[in-house]
């Protein structure tokens, strides 16, 4: 078993993840736990993740010193690292501030026999960095492993004592051989590789014994982490299943036809509830991101209290509602105790205290890749599985400023040119998520013989596969071109198109 110390890293639960996927156990503690756990647990490696905090901080988290004489390998990463190397007698300063990707380049002389750490790398590769703070000298007894341009000691160790560490997030998808990095660390354990199967079958039984004879309503988006928790409960509880779709006017067009006839297949009919004018109203004059989530947040739990009520007076025993919450909306709204909070994903808030209902999420230790994998087993066809998400809050997070029906109306339509684009270009499937944003910032255009000046609209097209990073999607310049030229001319009241190409980190993937 591997024991992972949570130093509140945005990506502590990838790191989890990755590590079961080479077939191992992992246990995730707050560091205050490490020493009692390494005790009772007896793990064969410690992994300290990474964290927003600054390890000179005032009440930064830390460990005590002596896990590193427990003769356990460790591997640091990022903040687990610049811990490390403070608790050890190096330095660490508050460095050149890196996010995104970094050429790493190994050192010709790490081929050493005695360590597998550097098993199966070539000599360079990118790796995804998302720091403030650096290591500038490093303890007695460690070695640089590779370096990249601003970071001399982005991988190094202690081969003697097995003690490693990286700057870089070995964990996130778009860091190359970072998979290796951490086989190679669990080989270094003792511990060998197996296969990893996600059970399903499993997750129905947790649904049904935790259900038991009480009924469940659920919010059904339409999106694959909603249908799929949709379909598990429904297999697992039948018809004490009443999935509620609302129909708010910020989801994209056919969405509630979609809903219909995905659900259709589980002879489960779900309840449709239009509010999308009082919606639009509730919205006014709202300006504020998190305000609109939570404004939205709040009426969603408003619409499904009204529902729960009438299937009470049914006779129903409504007790849990079904949420399709999955990992990075848990994280991405502070999910871990050290963890920063980015947004407040609308779904991940709680219920409020004068709610009787239970919430019920089985994905929510589930990354997006893995709630796919789920729906295909579950029969879902592959051009759903592989539809875009769309955040719960819709077109109101894609509408900087106010939302209004006229606004609602011009994103609808500039998003429906960008997906048709896509499609016919066939691009729409690689990409992990395309659309366009009003930006709400102004500028002139001429547009027969007179001046207009009016609104800029940002396309965010990229690809990513657990969420937590993504790169901007090289599309060929032609079908950037039809999509601009197709906006400007068919949306009304736009002057240009701008191309957004900035990676996550630092950018979220929604602008706002
Ligand atoms: P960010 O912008 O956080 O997006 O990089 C990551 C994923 O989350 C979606 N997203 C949301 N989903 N409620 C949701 O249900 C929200 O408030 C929200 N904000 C972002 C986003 O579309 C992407 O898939």
């Amino acid at each position: 078993m591997i024991l992972l110390v949570d130093f509140g890293s945005q990506t502590a639960h990838l790191i989890g993840r990755r590590i079961r996927e080479l077939g191992i156990d992992v246990r995730i503690v707050h560091p205050e736990e490490a020493m009692p756990s390494i005790f009772k647990r007896k793990p064969q490696g410690i992994i300290l993740s990474g964290g927003p905090s600054s390890v000179y901080e005032e009440g930064a988290p830390t460990i005590d010193p002596k896990i590193f004489s427990s003769q356990i390998p460790i591997l640091g990463i990022c903040y687990g690292l610049q811990l490390t190397a403070h608790l050890l007698g190096g330095k660490v300063v508050s460095g050149r501030k890196e996010y995104g990707p970094a050429e790493l380049i190994l050192k010709s002389e790490i081929r050493n026999p005695k360590s597998e750490i550097a098993k199966d790398l070539l000599k360079s590769f990118v790796v995804w960095m998302s720091h403030g703070d650096e290591v500038v000298s490093v303890p007695k007894g460690f070695i640089t492993l590779g370096s990249t341009e601003h970071v001399p000691f982005a991988f190094v160790g202690d081969l003697k004592r097995k003690i490693f560490g990286v700057q870089f997030h070995p964990e996130v998808e778009h860091t190359e051989h970072g998979v290796t990095i951490l086989k190679n660390f669990i080989i270094e354990c003792g511990l060998q590789q197996k296969t990893h199967a996600i059970n399903v079958k499993g997750i129905e039984q947790e649904i049904k014994k935790r259900v038991g004879d009480a009924c469940v309503v659920g919010a059904v988006s339409g999106g694959v982490d909603s249908t799929v928790a949709g379909i598990l409960t429904g297999r697992a509880v039948g018809n004490r299943f009443f999935p509620v779709y609302v129909e708010n006017g910020l989801m994209r067009e056919g969405t509630r036809e979609r809903v219909e006839k995905i659900f259709a297949k589980t002879h489960i009919k779900p309840i449709v509830v239009n509010v999308a004018g009082e919606m639009v109203k509730r919205l006014k004059d709202v300006t504020d991101p998190e305000k609109k989530r939570k404004i939205i947040g709040n009426f969603y739990i408003e619409v499904f209290e009204q529902q729960m009520q009438r299937l009470i007076k049914r006779g129903k025993k409504v007790k849990f509602l079904l949420q399709g919450t999955i990992y990075s909306d848990v994280i991405e709204s502070k999910g871990t105790k050290h963890a920063s909070k980015i947004k407040s994903h609308h779904n991940v808030g709680g219920l409020p205290k004068n709610m009787k209902l239970e919430l019920l999420e089985p994905l929510r230790t589930f990354y997006k890749d893995e709630v796919r994998a789920i729906g295909k087993s579950l029969g879902l066809p592959d051009e759903f599985i592989w539809k875009q998400p769309f955040p719960g809050p819709g077109y109101a997070i894609r509408i900087r400023g106010e939302v209004t029906k006229n606004r609602l109306e011009k994103e609808r339509q500039a998003d429906k040119i960008v997906l048709e684009e896509l499609e016919k270009a066939d691009i729409l499937k690689s990409v992990f998520i395309s659309f366009p944003v009003l930006t709400n910032a102004y500028s002139t255009a001429v547009k027969g013989d007179g001046r207009s000046f009016s609104e800029v609209v940002a396309l965010r097209i990229i690809e990513s596969k657990d969420v937590m990073t993504s790169t901007w999607a090289r599309l060929p310049y032609e079908v950037l071109q039809k999509i601009s030229s197709r906006i400007v001319n068919e949306v009304p009241d736009v002057s240009r198109v701008v191309y957004d190409i900035t990676t996550k980190p630092p950018a979220t993937m929604e602008w706002e």
